[in-house]
């Protein structure tokens, strides 16, 4: 992996953008709030506009941490989601000292999923561990010639080609190469550092994400009801799953969910939010089931991947 490693850094080194403030501070706190303000806006919104203004309202974790929600909240203004102000406020009054630097510690905090723990360790700690946004994913699709993959897989191969003695800029210049080289359309093989060894340089198309592929994204929101360790079920009358149980099914909301998962059937690539309810919708015919036993009820692939993610919680809210 040596040369590949090497290529790819001397790639970073020459070309990468360096110039993100972000990029040029060892201060945890604004590396995540970066990271939390990226998820949602482009990168030059954020350079410009949000990361510094909120930055020159709360400087450090401490003051964010002092200041009231609707200070928070209202200096958030414009970048929506405002879920994610909250959580980043609530982590400010968690962290006393700092914010924890393990992976698994960094989960158990609100909002932060799997891929800000990651961003974080690596880009704030420099820890050999590997980082997937839609860039990275890219990249890593077309170098190993991934048409389909799960998130696990993808994490598998890119743990591969994880360098480990600069695991930061190695992630970074990932996202780099997937952002300004490997392109969605048209991408720039000629001048890509991976193009020796890359696995799918001759129809970089065909990894391109909901594409030729015809992947539709779809969101579902489910609510999770709970009496003496047994789960409200609901019998659904209409469509194909006609007769099946599932989770009630709610209305789209912005309220945080308890957990969310992928899943995918036909074409269609389904993320699944689960919430927590305490009323029932009176027209349903209701079940109390016990998730455990999934044998004895009638029950998609999608609700008893539901069930296990609510029976063996793992205090993750991004759960794959
Ligand atoms: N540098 C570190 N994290 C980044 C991100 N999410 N987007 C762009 N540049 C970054």
């Amino acid at each position: 992996m040596q040369t590949t490693w090497q290529a790819i850094l001397g790639w970073y080194d020459r070309h990468g953008r360096h110039d993100l403030p972000w990029r040029n501070t060892d201060d945890i706190y604004h590396i995540y709030l970066s990271e939390i303000m990226l998820q949602q806006t482009q990168v030059s919104r954020v350079r410009e506009h949000f990361y510094p203004l909120f930055l020159e309202h709360f400087p450090t974790i401490g003051a964010l941490a002092q200041a009231t929600e609707e200070e928070v909240l209202s200096r958030w203004s414009g970048l929506g989601y405002y879920n994610r102000a909250r959580n980043l406020h609530a982590c400010a009054r968690l962290a006393g000292d700092g914010l924890p630097t393990g992976y698994k510690e960094l989960l158990g905090l609100p909002g932060i999923g799997d891929y800000t723990a990651r961003a974080i360790c690596a880009f704030g700690h420099n820890q050999p561990i590997s980082v997937i946004d839609t860039n990275i994913a890219r990249v890593l699709k077309r170098y190993f010639a991934l048409p389909e993959s799960t998130p696990k897989a993808l994490l598998e191969h890119a743990d591969k080609l994880l360098n480990t003695s600069r695991p930061r800029d190695h992630n970074l210049a990932l996202m780099d190469i997937g952002s300004m080289v490997c392109l969605p359309k048209n991408p720039l093989c000629s001048l890509c550092p991976l193009s020796q060894s890359c696995m799918g340089i001759d129809a970089p198309e065909t990894y391109t994400e909901n594409k030729k592929s015809g992947y539709e994204s779809r969101e579902l929101y489910y609510g999770v009801m709970m009496s003496k360790g047994r789960i409200a079920l609901v019998r659904t009358t209409g469509s194909m799953y006609k007769g099946m149980l599932t989770l009630p099914p709610l209305e789209q909301t912005d309220r945080e969910p308890i957990a969310s998962f992928r899943h995918s059937y036909t074409k269609y690539h389904l993320t699944v939010n689960l919430y927590e309810i305490d009323t029932l919708s009176g027209d349903d015919e209701v079940i109390w089931a016990d998730g455990r036993e999934m044998d004895d009820y009638p029950l998609s692939t999608l609700t008893k991947k539901a069930l296990r993610l609510i029976y063996t919680p793992k205090g993750n809210h991004e759960l794959q």
